[in-house]
């Protein structure tokens, strides 16, 4: 009897044991995966598709001119569009993955397309979330924690301003100027290019635009106006989503 008790048990945990280590490892992967969809919900490459424009082209005026934001969005924006297409369309294995994991392993990307997907796919995350973070009903200020996170960091709302126009000022040529979280800590940065931090897997909380096809018709060499007019139209309620977005990740 004591032997078939003890049979039982192995079987028990024979059973048992490799189905809680399954379970273990679910969660292990749950809790341990970063959240890093910048846009709401991860990017699709198959195909990778313009996002429309969430409000009319006029709507950001006097800050952003409707041209500057026609051409922006249907031309600059389609263009990269199009270009990570045609980069991934001999690779359907590829296109299986999203946005944000391409460029977070471009390294594992083939050589033949790794600039131009880095290049265009850069470009495509970045412009879907910048239309996304500008809105109409955008300016003043933030609210809640991620304010009281700017105070502290920075000193005050109207000093984070001032170091985020001085980045975005100092970028040469073209790119793009950055709230992040690294860590536990908010952080100002910029990239060059189409260059996202994500690809450093570093969540970008909001990003300004600061190549000259976003301003260069209304403000023309006159960059440093761009940047400060364009926190009238800072959406800090799609920030706010982002910033949480960024501490759970
Ligand atoms: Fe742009």
């Amino acid at each position: 009897m004591r032997k078939l008790l003890q049979q039982l048990g192995f079987v028990v945990v024979g059973i048992t044991l490799p189905f809680l280590l399954v379970i273990y490892q679910a969660n292990a992967q749950t809790q341990t995966t970063p959240v890093l969809a910048p846009t709401g919900s991860a990017l699709s490459a198959n195909p990778a598709q313009l996002p429309p424009l969430p409000y009319a082209y006029n709507a950001l005026e006097p800050y952003i001119d409707a041209q500057t934001m026609q051409l922006h969005h249907d031309k600059h924006h389609a263009t990269y569009v199009n270009n990570v297409n045609d980069a991934l369309k001999d690779y359907p294995d590829l296109r299986t993955q999203s946005m944000e994991s391409l460029l977070q392993n471009l390294d594992k990307l083939p050589e033949k397309i790794r600039t131009k997907f880095r290049n265009n796919g850069g470009g495509h995350l970045n412009h879907s979330m910048y239309w996304q973070i500008m809105s109409p009903q955008g300016g003043g200020a933030p609210t809640g924690q991620l304010a009281q996170e700017i105070t502290k960091t920075f000193g005050s709302f109207d000093r984070f301003k001032q170091q985020f126009n001085q980045a975005g000022a100092d970028r040469f040529g073209s790119g793009w100027v950055w709230l992040v979280r690294r860590g536990e800590k908010l952080e100002i940065l910029s990239t060059p290019n189409q260059d996202t931090p994500l690809m450093e897997g570093i969540y970008p909380i909001m990003g300004n635009d600061v190549w000259e096809h976003a301003y260069y018709l209304k403000y023309q060499n006159r960059r440093s106006e761009y940047l400060s007019n364009w926190w009238n139209v800072v959406n800090w309620s799609e920030i706010a989503r982002r910033y949480d977005q960024a501490k759970a990740s």
